[in-house]
């Protein structure tokens, strides 16, 4: 490992922390050193992640939390912040899908995506600014999506919400890079997730045929959690001390 990857001694929130990119994410973040918090709505699953972590050797506890509520956003700075010091970095990775076009949105799918892929980035990242402002260093690592920069079919609130937390990235980017905070966020293509399966399922295709045209991109393959991870472990760490403001592709090609 490099120096710059090393994450030793910092403390790393990750919502969306019990499953996909997320966890993939809470497991390389622990593996470089850092102590973690994995954030989730799903117990069993955030839990098994602080365990997996722990039995590396490895310092992760779980909290439980709604990140589209603000009052469960406060409470979980809090709480990591007593339980495992100052907070370094946050990476927001809860999210939701819902496959449709608007005329198959309902305003519940519409408020639902909103709340948690945008809303939820805004409020976990109000909640933690205030620490990394004081102490004039911190990374937040936003997990958006391709479907941040361009459009696709049947995914109007989603192509929505996640256009919006590009947008929230550089706006955070550019108000607290004076601070000595760093705002990024990646931008993933298809990556073999239970998020991805759900959308064959909502799409009401078969599951082997949806996956199979999902690798259609120069890499011929989806992608891995493990390999967004890497993006986001980069863009949280001093290697890219440098870096803020950006949305970094990772999708085999297949924006290119
Ligand atoms: N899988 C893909 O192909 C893909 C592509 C581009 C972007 N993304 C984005 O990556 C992120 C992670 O997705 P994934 O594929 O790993 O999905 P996933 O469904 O495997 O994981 C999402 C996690 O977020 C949690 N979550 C949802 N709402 C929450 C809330 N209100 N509070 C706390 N936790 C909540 C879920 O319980 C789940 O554990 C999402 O933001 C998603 O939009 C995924």
């Amino acid at each position: 490992m490099s120096e710059d990857a090393d994450l030793t001694g910092r403390v790393a929130v990750v919502t969306g922390g019990a499953s996909g990119i997320g966890r993939a994410t809470c497991l390389l973040l622990a593996r470089r050193g850092a102590r973690v918090a994995v954030v989730d709505l799903d117990r069993d699953g955030g839990a098994a992640v602080a365990t997996e972590i722990a039995a590396e050797g490895g310092e992760a506890l779980f909290f439980p939390a709604d990140v589209s509520r603000s009052e469960d956003c406060g409470s979980v700075v809090g709480e990591t912040e007593r339980a495992l010091g100052p907070i370094g970095v946050l990476v927001n990775a809860a999210g939701v899908i819902h496959r449709g076009s608007a005329l198959e949105t309902t305003d519940e799918d519409w408020e639902r995506l909103m709340a948690v892929n945008v809303g939820a980035a805004f409020r976990m990242a109000r909640a933690v600014l205030p620490g990394m402002i004081a102490r004039g260093r911190g990374a937040v690592v936003n997990v958006a999506s391709g479907w941040g920069l361009v459009g696709g079919p049947r995914a109007a609130a989603y192509c929505a919400s996640k256009g919006a937390v590009v947008q929230l990235t550089r706006a955070l980017a550019i108000d607290h890079g004076p601070d000595g905070v760093r705002v990024t966020c990646v931008c993933p293509g298809d990556t073999d997730t239970p998020m991805l399966r759900q959308e064959a399922r909502e799409l009401g295709e078969d599951e082997a045929a949806f996956l199979a045209g999902a690798a259609d991109r120069p890499l011929g393959r989806v992608g891995c959690p493990e390999e967004v991870a890497e993006a986001i472990a980069w863009l949280a760490g001093e290697g890219a001390s440098f870096v803020t403001g950006t949305c970094l592709v990772v999708d085999g090609g297949g924006l290119a």
